[in-house]
C-alpha cells in the first residue's frame, strides 16, 4: 500500500486530488503533519497548525455508481470511531453524519470529494483530521472541539492510531464492496450514534423542525420523526442534538 508523507502541504484532500488526475494508484494514502489550507465541509476551514494530530486522505477508486459514494463516509466514521476506542478508552461516538464527538466535542470530521460522470466514479477522496495529541485549541473552537490528549490525559501515538483506521476501514470497505449497501453495519452505526432516540434539530434550507432521531437506513439517510408522526428521510445537510 502506497503512503505520500509531507511534514506541510496545503491540504491532503487537495494533494489527494492532484494525483488522482495523474494517475495515483487506488488505495492511495496521503499524510501531513500539518496543513496550510485545511478544508472542512460546507466550505470551513479545518485548523491544521501543531504537528500533533492526524491529517490524511485516502484516494479510492470504487467500482460502484456515484450516488453509493456518500456511503464510504458512513464506513469511514465507524472505522475512526472503533479504532479511537481500541487506542483509548473514550467514550467516542459519531454524530451523523460523520463528526466524532466526546461528550458533545469534536474530535474528528470527514470530508469526502469525488469526481465522476454520471454512472462512473473516477476517484473519491475520503479525508479525515483526528485531534489526537493537540493541547489547545483557539478560544472560537474550545467550546466545540477536543482532543484525545485533553479527554483521556495521555498521548497516543498517531501512526497506531492511522493504522488502526485504515486497518479497519478495509476490512468494511471489502465486504461493502459485496453487499452495496450499508445494511450490514447500520445497527453497528446506529449503536454508536449520538443522534439515535434524540430529539434533534433539522437544519434545512427551507426552514429548520424538529424531531426524533431514529438511526441511519441502508443508505446512511438518518430516518427522523417529525411532530406529525411522520418518518423523513434527511439526506445530508446539519442535524444538531437538543
Ligand atoms: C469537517 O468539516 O468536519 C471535515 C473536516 C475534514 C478535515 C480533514 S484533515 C485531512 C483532510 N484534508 C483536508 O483539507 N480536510 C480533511
Amino acid at each position: 500500500k502506497r503512503v505520500e508523507y509531507y511534514a506541510e502541504t496545503d491540504s491532503t484532500n487537495i494533494r489527494a486530488k492532484q494525483a488522482a488526475g495523474q494517475g495515483a494508484v487506488h488505495g492511495t494514502l496521503f499524510v501531513a503533519d500539518r496543513q496550510s489550507a485545511g478544508k472542512g465541509r460546507r466550505g470551513r476551514s479545518w485548523d491544521s497548525p501543531e504537528g500533533t494530530e492526524i491529517f490524511m486522505s485516502l484516494l479510492l477508486r470504487p467500482q460502484f455508481a456515484p450516488d453509493k459514494a456518500p456511503m464510504l463516509t458512513i464506513l469511514m466514521a465507524i472505522a475512526a470511531a472503533e479504532a479511537v476506542r481500541d487506542k483509548t478508552d473514550l467514550e467516542v461516538k459519531i454524530k451523523w453524519p460523520n463528526d466524532l464527538v466526546i461528550g458533545g466535542k469534536k474530535i474528528c470530521g470527514i470530508l469526502t470529494e469525488m469526481s465522476a460522470e454520471i454512472d462512473y466514479i473516477d476517484y473519491v477522496v475520503v479525508g479525515v483530521g483526528v485531534n489526537v495529541n493537540r493541547k489547545e485549541f483557539p478560544e472560537e473552537l474550545r467550546e466545540k472541539a477536543t482532543s484525545l490528549l485533553l479527554e483521556g490525559k495521555v498521548s497516543i501515538k498517531r501512526s497506531e492510531l492511522i493504522a488502526e483506521i485504515m486497518q479497519r476501514f478495509e476490512t468494511l470497505y471489502e465486504a461493502f464492496e459485496k453487499e452495496q449497501s450499508l445494511r450490514f453495519v447500520q445497527q453497528r452505526y446506529n449503536e454508536q450514534s449520538v443522534n439515535c432516540g434524540r430529539r434533534v434539530t433539522v437544519l434545512e434550507p427551507k426552514g429548520n423542525w424538529d424531531g426524533i432521531a431514529l438511526g441511519i437506513n441502508g443508505a446512511g439517510e438518518l430516518l427522523v420523526e417529525n411532530e406529525a408522526g411522520e418518518i423523513c428521510t434527511v439526506y445530508s445537510g446539519e442535524v444538531s442534538v437538543r
